[in-house]
Parts: C-alpha cells; structure tokens; sequence
C-alpha cells in the first residue's frame, strides 16, 4: 500500500486500525492498531466483517455505489445520493474532478465530522465558517439541486456553497438535509459539525425545497405528521419539530449527553446492500437484533415499527433505515430511535411496481395479519394484536393531526387512502 493510500481510523479518541484502498483492483484493506486489539477495550465495535487479528485483511466484495469497495461500516460514513450531489458541486468549484477522487480521500473531508463517532486522519484542510442562514442556505441548495439550470451554478459564491457543503454532507439519505447545533441558552445556530456538547441540541433537518412547485407539496410536514402518528403508536424517536413550520428538525441520536455515539446502520453492520433485495426482510433486520443481544423490548419495537409501515404505508423501510447504537460502558448494542418514517410517494405521480423495501414473510405487497403474524411467533413476540390496534388506533387520528398544519386536503386525503388495516 502507498502511504498516501492509507488513513487511519478513530473512535473515542483511540486509533482503531489502518485502512487501505487500491483504486486498480477496487479493493479495501484494513489493518487494526495491535495496540487497540491488545486492550481488549471495546471489542464489539465492529461485530462483523472486521475479524480480530493483527494481519491485515482485505475486501474486494463492497464494489459498488452502496460501498464504493470500503468496508461497509466504513461506508457508512460517507453521504448518499444528496450528500454527494454536494460534494460534488463543492469538489469541482474547486476546479478539481469529482471521478478522480478515491472513497479514502473522501473519507478526509469527513474526517472528524461524519455521522456517528468514527473519525478519519489525515484531516483535508477546509476553510472554517460560523454562522448559518437557513433560508440562504435554501436558496443555495435550490440552486446546486437544479440541475437543469447549470449556468447559475456559477453564481453561487464561495463561502455559501461551503457552507452547504460543511452541513449538508455527512448525513445520509437522498432528501436535502442539512445539521446544526442550537444553543440551548441563547438559541444561536452554528453549523452541526463544530461541537457535540451538551450546550446544544444537535439537529438533523430535512429541508422543504419544493414550495411553490408544480405537483409537489411540503413532504417534511408530512414527516413531521408521521412523527405525531409514532408517538401515538408507541414508537420510540427523537424529539422533532418544524422550523418555520417548514422544515423537519429531529435532534440526533448519535449526539446525546455531550458525546459521540457509534451507530450503524442495518447495511453497515452487516454489508447487506440496502439497494438490492437479497437481504432486504424484517425477518433479517430482527435476527440481526438477537444477533447483536439488544435487550427484548427492542425486538418488541423493531415488530412495531414494521406493523407502523405497513399500516402507515411506508415502504421506504430500508436497512439503512434502520440503525444500531453502541453503548461504550457495556461494550453492547441497542436499537436506535426510529427515523425517516413517512409517506415517501407523492401522491401526485403515478407509480407502477412499487412495492416495500423490506419482505415480509417473504412478501413485498399486500401485506394481511397471516404475513405479521408469522413474524410475531417466529421471534416470540407479546401482545401482537395488542400492538396492532393502538398503531391501528393512532391512523384514526391522522386528520386531527394534521389540522393547523397548512397541508393541502387532497394530500390529506391521499395519503389516508394508503393506510392498511390488518386487523
Ligand atoms: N435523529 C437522527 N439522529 C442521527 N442520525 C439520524 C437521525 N435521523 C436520521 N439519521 C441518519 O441520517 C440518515 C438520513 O436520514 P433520513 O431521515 O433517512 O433521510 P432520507 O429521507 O434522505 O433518507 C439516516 O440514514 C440515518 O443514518
Ligand atoms: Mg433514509
């Protein structure tokens, strides 16, 4: 390996281990730091993939967009579709081609400020900036995102483009998103890769871009009705609220208690591509769970959220829609809060051959109690019924919910007309 092939890998303040990319053969390597393996501290880091041993082992079966040939639960660290539209824009304002860079190099503009707390070294050198503008930062993105429009690219100046880039990159995700820190005191706004203290709430924001545009409508309020409906249900996410009453805000899980917390995804920890169906079942994300020893209410939960996206018809239930939490003083894993629960159509446009992300008793479609019950004996479930008809119950609420909210009624409708009753 040339040494500018190589960076190393962080977490908690520790060097975990080497990593290695060559672009000719599209393989990956990784190496632990002896020393790291020798403390036996925090040893369930990485359950799979990633054996303990002092060579070093190589990867050549991540090809492709999911991983880009890295370990997937280094992939998990570098954006999706949105984030590396970013990227891009940013990359080659600087007058530098996007193709030539390699997933590592990416892996240092992350650096230190990427999802979760793994961490890379070296550190690529970006300009720091303080204050965040919303509203300005909307704009900018409109303008990146149209890219039907090309010459305004042009326009955008340097530092609000990096701006958009500083915040709008490490998250993952296809919708436009950006994070921040709020001061809980003075209620300042700076961009949500400079701090992890407890002195702020850190927040994940999905951007509403689409006002004014013809057959769309505000999706983040609608994310934000669902995150009403799961609080009904019983579900268990971080507190979220609009801004502006226009952007979906939800504080982050992998910033609480004024630390980092390693989190994966379903995909990442496993290397399940979560574009392709091969592994793509509850029954899969489920036997993860009891695999990784999450105590039983997380299973309980886990069969929860699954009957709130059938009930909820939210098919966009992928495995990088759900994610694992590691607790450092137990060196065990936890489910995380849910997230990205919502109606992900638009009810708007006609779709053909849409069906769930996520088999259910190997079933993508049509969904009836026979196919979830299957599920709830197979991994001991209590109460199914029970969970059924509160989720069920919740659905009811739905237009009281979604009253003082400014939503069209056919959206309303619409989307009311998609929910399933299973009992
Ligand atoms: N509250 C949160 N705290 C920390 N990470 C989150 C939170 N919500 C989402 N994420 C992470 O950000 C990614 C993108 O968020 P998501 O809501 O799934 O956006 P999209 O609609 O673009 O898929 C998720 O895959 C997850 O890894
Ligand atoms: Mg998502």
């Amino acid at each position: 390996m040339a040494k500018n092939n190589i960076i190393t890998v962080w977490l908690f303040g520790l060097e975990i281990g080497k990593l290695g990319y060559d672009i000719d053969k599209k393989a990956s390597y990784f190496q632990y730091n002896p020393a790291f393996l020798e403390s036996s501290q925090y040893t369930n880091i990485f359950p799979y993939i990633f054996k303990r041993i002092k060579p070093v082992q190589v990867f050549n079966k991540f090809e492709g967009e999911t991983f880009r040939g890295l370990p997937p639960m280094i992939a998990d660290s570098l954006p999706d579709r949105f984030g590396n539209i970013i990227f891009k824009e940013w990359f080659e304002a600087k007058n530098k081609e996007f193709k030539k860079i390699t997933p590592l190099e990416q892996l240092t503009y992350v650096a230190n400020r990427g999802m979760g707390a793994l961490e890379y070294q070296p550190v690529a050198k970006i300009p720091k900036t303080s204050t965040i503008n919303i509203e300005e930062i909307v704009e900018v993105l409109n303008k990146v995102l149209d890219l039907k429009n090309e010459t305004s690219e042009k326009e955008l100046s340097n530092i609000a483009l990096l701006n958009v880039f500083k915040i709008g990159t490490s998250a993952g995700g296809a919708r436009p998103k950006i994070l921040i820190s709020e001061h809980k005191e003075t209620g300042k706004i700076i961009p949500g890769d400079m701090e992890y203290s407890d002195d702020y709430n850190h927040y994940l924001v999905k951007l509403c871009m689409n006002e004014g545009q013809e057959k769309e409508y505000n999706r983040e309020k609608i994310e934000y009705v669902y995150y009403l409906m799961a609080q009904k249900a019983g579900i268990q996410m971080m507190p979220s609220k609009l801004i502006d009453n226009k952007h979906f805000a939800t504080l982050r899980y992998d910033r609480q208690n004024g630390e980092k917390q390693h989190v994966l995804t379903a995909s990442g920890l496993t290397g399940w591509d979560f574009k392709k169906p091969d592994d793509a079942s509850y029954e899969n994300v489920l036997k993860l769970a009891l695999d990784l020893k999450v105590p039983y209410k997380d299973i309980q939960e886990l069969f929860r959220r699954m009957i709130f996206n059938v009930v909820f018809a939210n098919i966009d239930d992928h495995l990088k829609n759900h994610s694992f939490i590691y607790n450092k003083e137990t060196d065990s894993w936890n489910l995380a809060p849910a997230y990205d629960l919502t109606y992900p159509l638009n009810i708007n446009l006609n779709y053909s051959n849409v069906s769930r992300a996520l088999s259910i008793n190997n079933k993508r479609n049509t969904i009836t109690i026979e196919d979830v019950m299957r599920i709830a004996e197979e991994f001991a479930i209590k109460n199914p019924i029970g969970i059924i008809k509160k989720i069920q119950g919740a659905s009811k609420k739905w237009k009281e919910a979604t009253s003082n909210l400014q939503i069209q009624k056919k959206v309303i409708r619409e989307i009311e007309k998609e929910f399933v009753e299973l009992v």
